[in-house]
């Protein structure tokens, strides 16, 4: 499938504002300033679609994107920033949570990790609530541009075995990994609900 349209449909700051809509629906998910706006640019190809920000924390809220006027993408705001005020803190889980369980249209989550870190306490735990709501989950390890080949390789294969879902080497920068991505999304929006 071939991107001819993509474009912002609405955001959601608070629990149930996220617009309606009957396109089935992969949310992107991981901690904060890893890479996920980049990711939805990336594999998208429409630069600035998605806002990214050298400074953590920037996307706060949901953000819907449409694409082909059929299949759905949710940018999640990113965990695991501690700067920023605590009220905010505290409104990510309600928000994010509250989205991944109640939304019907939901069919897939990519969790978005820094090949450098791999998996840390937010992300097991972000796997371990994804396992009991029955999603299909892969993960991508993003920013593979900043290591070696080898380096790169390796830290995809200890990914894949340690979390047991599929994984994905990626990076923004060079677009390597897109089309993998790609096929993921494709494969999630057509699945049965
Ligand atoms: P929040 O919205 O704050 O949660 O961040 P995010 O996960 O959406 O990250 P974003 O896409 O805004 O990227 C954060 C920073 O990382 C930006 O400066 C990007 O240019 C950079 N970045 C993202 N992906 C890559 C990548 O694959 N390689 C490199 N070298 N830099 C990247
Ligand atoms: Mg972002």
């Amino acid at each position: 499938m071939k991107v001819t349209a993509a474009r912002f449909l609405g955001a959601a700051a608070r629990p149930g504002e996220a617009p309606e809509s009957a396109a089935p629906e992969v949310a992107i998910a991981g901690r904060s300033n890893v890479g996920k706006s980049s990711l939805i640019n990336t594999v998208l190809g429409r630069r600035g679609l998605a806002r990214t920000s050298a400074t953590p924390g920037r996307t706060r809220q949901l953000n819907f994107f449409l694409v082909n006027e059929r299949f759905g993408l949710v940018d999640l705001p990113g965990y695991g920033f501690a700067v920023g005020p605590e009220t905010e803190r505290q409104a990510w889980g309600p928000l994010v949570e509250g989205y991944l369980l109640g939304r019907s249209t939901l069919r897939g989550v990519l969790l978005v990790v820094d090949v450098r870190r791999g998996l840390e306490h937010e992300e097991r735990q972000l796997l371990d609530f994804l396992g009991h709501g029955g999603q299909p989950v892969a993960i991508v390890a993003t920013k593979i541009d900043k290591i070696g080949r080898t380096a790169a390789r390796d830290a995809v294969r200890a990914l894949a075995a340690e979390a047991g879902v599929p994984i994905v080497g990626f990076s923004a920068r060079t677009g390597e990994g897109r089309e993998a991505v790609w096929r993921v999304f494709c494969r999630w929006w057509d699945r049965a609900p």
